[in-house]
């Protein structure tokens, strides 16, 4: 993996390195880093928080007689009355309001991909405000900015891939397929956390939080598909594409539940559907998964307003080729090189326009040339005709180089 020093993940977890933290660490058990109290003074302060307090979704968090955890959505001008009552200022998805965060993600997102999204969110809490025990469905680094906090959480972590947040109270903890036991809180660790210091947690790792004095604490988390969404996301196009799947279940008269057998209707329509995606699924194959997978992987890369290049005539053999980092990403499928492109960041959160192309398909012969482009930064256009041992001709490359300028992979800028 390429990890950068002092940047993305080296930056964040110094001074443990990267490599480090994957292989011990990252979606297996808790890490403590205790750091230097200005290690992230550069991210995030106090005056952060004012000003990102009009520019993102703010919640309340409290916890209620019983206990328990309970969040409520509020306004900026509840913010001051709600933290003087001893609750919690959640700031959701706070890098889009504050541009160092936000680098921290890009640089992030250059290292690692997922199938998914990295977010930050903010939490400014009074003295002995907290959360109820409990455990996320995602990672989370927790970054503390200012005042301190003290984390008690379980040593380990309690349950495998857990599928939502699992707080105590009353009722069943977890979704029907989860069988989680209540914590035995005698066992948690405490993790007294101070300016500059950073805690991991793995999903399904216990947990309850309580500020000590003013805290204000960032948490990183990641959001990545399961395997379960991903073959979801695969099929759903495939099955809906056929009215038989669109449908609704047949309305059937309350006599035909009378006699205990299934009624001959509903049996049709079940075994119909069930012959059905037994066919579908078995043409199924890995390189089709494997494209819901790249077509969710984090966006990254491009900037808007990059995406095509200027008016002009046709590429010129000694034109400057820039290759956008992080902007593509291909996949072998047969006798076919399937390109993926990235949307920009900018639109993370609302649709790319429509005339972006998501992916191209063109010869395997390609392959060597793609490889070329994934650890060059800057090119003259003439020399893509030798990015292969056989060599390419011309027009090969000036096609090539003419698709991925218009998705925004490449930037030409003209020999004049
Ligand atoms: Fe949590």
């Amino acid at each position: 993996m390429a990890f950068r020093e002092d940047r993305g993940w080296s930056r964040l977890l110094h001074p443990i390195s990267p490599a480090t933290f994957f292989a011990e660490h990252y979606d297996r058990k808790p890490l403590y880093i205790p750091g230097r109290p200005d290690k992230f003074a550069d991210l995030f302060d106090l005056d952060a928080y004012y000003a990102s307090l009009g520019q993102v979704e703010l919640k309340a968090g409290l916890l209620n007689r019983a206990g328990h955890h309970e969040e409520l959505v509020i306004q900026p001008r509840e913010v001051e009355a709600c933290y003087a009552s001893g609750m919690t200022i959640c700031l959701g998805a706070v890098h889009e309001s504050h541009e160092p965060l936000s680098r921290l993600l890009t640089d992030i997102k250059r290292e690692t991909v997922v199938a998914g999204e990295f977010r930050v969110n903010c939490y400014y809490s009074p003295d002995q405000a907290g959360f109820g025990t409990h455990f996320d469905n995602r990672a989370v680094w927790v970054m503390q900015i200012e005042g301190e906090k003290e984390w008690r959480h379980s040593p380990e972590r309690a349950f495998d891939a857990p599928t939502n947040l699992v707080a105590m109270g009353p009722g069943r903890l977890g979704a029907p397929w989860e069988d989680i036991a209540p914590p035995d809180e005698s066992q948690f660790v405490s993790t007294h956390l101070k300016p500059g210091d950073l805690l991991y947690l793995p999903s399904g790792t216990w947990h309850c939080p309580r500020g000590i004095g003013r805290s204000l604490a960032l948490s990183m988390y990641v959001t990545s598909m399961s395997a379960h969404q991903l073959l979801m996301k695969t099929l759903e196009p495939i099955l809906c594409a056929d009215a038989a799947w669109r449908r609704e279940m047949p309305c059937v008269e309350v006599d035909a539940l009378a006699s205990g057998e299934m009624p001959a209707v509903l049996r049709q329509v079940l075994r119909d559907r069930l012959a059905d995606i037994q066919a579908k699924i078995a043409t199924l194959d890995v390189d089709r998964l494997a494209t819901t997978w790249y077509e969710n992987l984090t966006t990254r890369g491009l900037e808007p307003g990059h995406r095509r290049p200027a008016a002009r005539g046709q590429l010129g053999r000694g034109d400057r080729i820039d290759v956008v980092e992080g902007a593509l990403t291909f996949l072998r499928t047969g006798e076919d090189v399937v390109i993926h492109f990235h949307p920009p960041a900018a639109y993370t959160h609302r649709p790319a326009p429509a005339d972006l192309p998501r992916e191209i398909v063109i010869e395997a012969s390609a392959l060597p040339f793609l490889r070329r482009l994934a650890t060059t930064r800057s090119f003259e256009a003439h020399e893509a005709m030798y990015f292969s041992e056989e060599g390419y001709s011309w027009e090969d490359v000036e096609g090539v180089i003419d698709a991925l300028v218009e998705a925004g992979a490449l930037r030409v800028t003209p020999d004049l």
